[in-house]
C-alpha cells in the first residue's frame, strides 16, 4: 500500500464497500466441486472510478488524492478490478517508474493499491490480479518498456498481505521508518520482486 499525498485514519467496516458486494453468498463449490462461482478482472474506466475509490476507502487506511485515481485511469493493465459473480469486490493499481538513462528503456512496477474485500478473500482474487499485473509486467509487448522489478510497501503489521507476497516470491528487501504520516505503527517494508537477475 503506497503511501498517499493525503492519509486519514478509517474506522470504516468492510460491509459498506459497496452495497452490492457484500449482499453476495460466497458459494465456491458444489457437492460434485464443480466451480459456481465465476473470477473475472476489467478496466477500470470513468464510469466504474467511483467503485475503484469506495473499494480502497474501505481496504486501506489512508486514503489517495485525485491525481492517484486520475493516474490510475492512464495505467492500462496495470489497474484492474476483479469481480466475484459479477460484483467489485478487489482492485490493483499500479504505476510504471521509468528508471532514468537506460537504452533500450527499463522500469520498475510499483503496487500503490492491491486489495479485496475480506468476505471475498482466500478465492483466489488477489491471485488472480497479481498474476495479471505479473504477465503484463513480462509479456514483453514492444511498447513497453522492460520491467525489472515489481514492488510496493506494506506495513509491518500487516501479516495476511506479506504472507500473500512471500507466497508469490516477494522479499523484504527494506524497511521505510515513519513511512505512513497517520497511521501506526508507521513503518513499512519494502517488498520486491526482481524480474531481471542482477
Ligand atoms: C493480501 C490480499 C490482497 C490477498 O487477497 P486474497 O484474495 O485473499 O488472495 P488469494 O485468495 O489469491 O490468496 C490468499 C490465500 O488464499 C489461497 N487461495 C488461493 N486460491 C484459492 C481458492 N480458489 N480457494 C481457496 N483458497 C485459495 C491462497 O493459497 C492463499 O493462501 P495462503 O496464503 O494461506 O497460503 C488480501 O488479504 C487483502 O486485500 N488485504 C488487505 C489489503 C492489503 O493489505 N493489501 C496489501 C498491500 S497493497
Amino acid at each position: 500500500m503506497g503511501a498517499p499525498t493525503e492519509e486519514t485514519s478509517t474506522e470504516t467496516a468492510e460491509n459498506s464497500a459497496t452495497n452490492t458486494a457484500t449482499d453476495a453468498t460466497v458459494t465456491s463449490t458444489t457437492k460434485n466441486k464443480t466451480p459456481t462461482h465465476r473470477i473475472a478482472l476489467g478496466d477500470v474506466t470513468q464510469n466504474n472510478l467511483g467503485q475503484l475509490k469506495r473499494l480502497n476507502m474501505v481496504l486501506f487506511p489512508v486514503s489517495y488524492s485525485e491525481k492517484f485515481y486520475k493516474d490510475v485511469l492512464e495505467a492500462g493493465e496495470f489497474a484492474k478490478l476483479a469481480y466475484f459473480n459479477d460484483i467489485c469486490v478487489g482492485a490493483v493499481c499500479c504505476r510504471k517508474e521509468p528508471i532514468p538513462s537506460t537504452s533500450p528503456k527499463q522500469a520498475k512496477l510499483y503496487i500503490m493499491t492491491l486489495g479485496v474485500l475480506a468476505p471475498y478473500r482466500n478465492l483466489g482474487l488477489g491471485t488472480s490480479l497479481l498474476k495479471h499485473i505479473l504477465h503484463h509486467a513480462t509479456s514483453g509487448v514492444p511498447a513497453t518498456p522492460k520491467f525489472t522489478e515489481i514492488y510496493l510497501h506494506v506495513q509491518i503489521s500487516n501479516e495476511e498481505a506479506l504472507k500473500f507476497y512471500k507466497k508469490y516470491d516477494f522479499e523484504i528487501v527494506g524497511t521505510v521508518e515513519g513511512y505512513y504520516k497517520k497511521i501506526s505503527p508507521s513503518d513499512a517494508y519494502v517488498l520486491s520482486l526482481k524480474l531481471v537477475k542482477d
